[in-house]
């Protein structure tokens, strides 16, 4: 298959087709970051910049890591002792950036959109790392590789994703690369924290965890984001764990091949217990090794790298 795509801003309308042409890349990757010299020359002689407006540290440390492995440069523009501080737009940062020459953006950023923002403006190719409320499909592509090499096909998979819906990008490009894969997604979480509308979602919405865990293959739990708390969304963190929070006992309710994912970072005891955290079942180290696997995909495939896979 030829992967057409110039940037990937989102994982709404990519075909099953092209998501397994990403996953079978990464696959393939995967196998380099288990030998014991990680560096193959796919891009040599290109330029990555991430560019991050907001806190990271699995998915900047891992674009990095996944760069230098496949012999590409990397800059890393810290926002925070960037011209930014003075006032300097995006634009105007991206453009600047562009001007020295490199080759891809991989974008954070706390508005939705940015990260299309950054491709129209530059020409440039982007991958959004994150961007407000939207989406962070590289997450979303890493999630399908973990429950991939664990459930080894995603059709007909009933997954569960439970915490903070209304406010995760997380739980949108799950939504949308799961379902395109052919998995029944359940979203669950206190009304506040669900969105208001959903009934264009291609997923189960509901507040009743029991229904949601009913015989789940995979349990994603989101991080309950603590200043939500001051927003009066939910009472407090511990009523939160004791409605919502994933424990062995609910578990129970699922299959019992059930492995548990977080995107991270996690609060133990809150949205997960500790028990589930350290348990075998929970796969959460293994999606950050992922992640590495599919940037490195990512790149390569938007980059046109060559020889490697
Ligand atoms: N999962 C994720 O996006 O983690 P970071 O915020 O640490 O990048």
């Amino acid at each position: 298959m030829n992967f057409a795509r110039r940037s990937i801003l989102e994982l709404h309308g990519m075909k099953a087709e092209e998501i397994n042409f990403v996953l079978d890349t990464a696959a393939h990757f995967r196998e380099i970051l288990d030998r014991p010299i990680k560096k193959v020359p796919a891009l040599r002689g290109k330029s990555v910049c991430t560019l991050f407006y907001e806190a990271s540290t699995r998915t900047r440390t891992s674009f990095e890591i996944a760069a230098k492995t496949l012999s590409a440069d990397t800059s890393s523009i810290a926002v925070g002792q960037s011209s930014v501080t003075k006032g300097e737009s995006l634009k105007d940062t991206a453009l600047t950036i562009k001007a020295m020459g490199v080759d891809i953006f991989v974008v954070r950023h706390h508005d939705s959109g940015a990260p299309h923002n950054v491709a129209s403006w530059t020409g440039l190719p982007v991958i959004n790392a994150g961007d407000g409320q939207h989406e962070h499909p590289t997450q979303g592509l890493l999630d399908m590789l973990t429950i991939r090499r664990h459930k080894r096909n995603l059709t007909g998979l009933k997954v569960a994703i439970v915490g903070d819906i209304k406010h995760s990008r997380v739980a949108r490009s799950d939504m949308w690369g799961l379902t395109a894969m052919g998995a029944e997604v359940r979203l669950c979480g206190p009304k506040t924290l669900l969105p208001p509308v959903t009934q264009h979602w291609p997923a189960v919405v509901t507040t009743n965890l029991e229904e949601a865990l009913d015989g789940a293959d995979v349990v994603n739990v989101l991080r309950i984001q603590r200043e939500r708390q001051d927003q009066g969304l939910f009472p407090s963190v511990r009523e939160y764990h004791r409605q919502y929070g994933i424990t062995p006992q609910r578990l129970k309710a699922c299959k019992p091949d059930v492995i548990v994912m977080h995107p991270g970072p996690m609060n133990r005891g809150v949205e997960i217990s500790p028990e589930v955290a350290d348990a075998g079942y929970a796969v959460i180290e293994e999606q950050v090794t992922n992640g590495v696997a599919v940037r490195m995909a990512l790149l390569y495939l938007v980059l046109g790298g060559e020889g490697a896979v």
